[in-house]
């Protein structure tokens, strides 16, 4: 069976911390069957969103996607399930293989949870490994292997049900120049009739051999975001205590409280930020989820900076903050 696979308007919204991430926002393209498809773009351009969103992971916002027949976003319960199972093969930028087995028995492993008989997924196993260059090497453990060849076992496991898509997330960042060559060779064989591969990548070198390439824009980039102003209701929350979030608030007016949220379902009040003064520093600038909550006592106005503009203006502030 050969399949399009169309992305059409795809929009994924995150709600961060008081803000919207759209890291896909009106997204459309179409791959043919047999396809070498690369996404290509800056760390937080949303490669693992939509590759995410093309596994059946993460139901888009707004927008359809359709592989073959089948409407990927509308796909709910059992059927989506076996959508996962049978039609998308996935392959991980860290390998994510089972340290105690053998190559071939990492293989071996989805088939058998997919109730093929043993001595069946120990064939098929060895003809993948034999496939992926490794034909040797299939009593070996990941630690024996080397990265480019522990790439190409976890390559073989994507493929154990021959799924007509596969998706791969930077499957070469953590390889050497040799073996990026290798998996990348191994992409382009891959892609074939009844399959399109479709591989995410920021290194612009890996687009050479792509039938198609579909750049994701960083929907903002952190240097040119304009400050953002918040208005806010009596009680509204800013952000709340375990989310990730991008923006450092300086409160303009009003008043906020800094609270923590307690395990047994009651707060903790920590802190009342005032006018003239920030909140919600730490978490972005160390790239860690927010520590508490924060909501607005009364009306209050707040504007978010992005960290790059926050360090411009207080080079020393977190350094100050750690001192004290
Ligand atoms: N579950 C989530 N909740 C909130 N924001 C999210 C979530 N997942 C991703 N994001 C945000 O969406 C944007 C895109 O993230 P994504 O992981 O898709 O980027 P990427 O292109 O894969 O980046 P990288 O090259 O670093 O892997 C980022 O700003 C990220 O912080
Ligand atoms: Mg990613």
């Amino acid at each position: 069976m050969s399949s399009r696979l169309v992305v059409d308007d795809l929009t994924v919204a995150f709600d961060s911390g008081g803000y919207v991430i759209k890291p896909l926002d009106g997204l459309s393209f179409s791959a043919e069957d047999g396809e070498l498809v690369v996404l290509l773009g800056p760390s937080g351009c949303g490669k693992t969103t939509l590759l995410s969103c093309l596994a059946g992971l993460l139901t888009p916002t707004e927008g359809r996607i359709q592989f073959g027949p089948t409407v990927v976003n509308e796909l709910r319960g059992p059927v989506l399930s076996e959508y996962r199972r049978q039609t998308v093969g996935v392959v991980f930028q860290a390998f994510n293989l089972i340290a105690s087995l053998t190559a071939r028995g990492n293989v071996v492993v989805p088939m058998r949870l997919a109730g093929i008989p043993r001595a069946r997924a120990r064939d098929r196993a060895t003809e993948l490994l034999g496939l992926v260059g490794l034909g040797e090497r299939g009593h070996h453990r990941p630690a024996q292997l080397s990265g480019g060849q522990q790439q190409r076992v976890a390559i073989a496991r994507a493929l154990v049900h021959d799924p007509p898509l596969i998706l791969a997330d930077e499957p070469t960042a953590h390889l050497d120049h040799i073996q990026v060559e290798g998996i990348l060779r191994l992409m382009r064989d891959l892609a074939s009739p009844g399959r399109i591969i479709v591989v995410s990548t920021h290194d612009d070198r890996v687009s050479q051999l792509a039938d198609r390439v579909i750049e994701l824009a960083p929907h903002f980039s952190d240097a040119d975001r304009q400050p953002e102003e918040v208005h806010l209701a009596d009680g509204e929350i800013l952000f709340r205590q375990g989310e990730r979030g991008e923006l450092i608030f300086h409160v303009e007016s009003g008043l906020l409280e800094v609270y923590r949220e307690l395990a047994d379902g009651g707060e903790e009040v920590l802190a009342q930020v005032k006018p003239g003064n920030y909140v919600g520093e730490l978490g972005p600038i160390l790239n860690l989820p927010r520590s508490a909550s924060v909501r607005a006592m009364g009306e209050a106005f707040v504007i978010g900076y992005t960290v790059r503009a926050f360090r411009k203006e207080h080079p020393h502030h977190l350094a100050d903050q750690i001192a004290t």
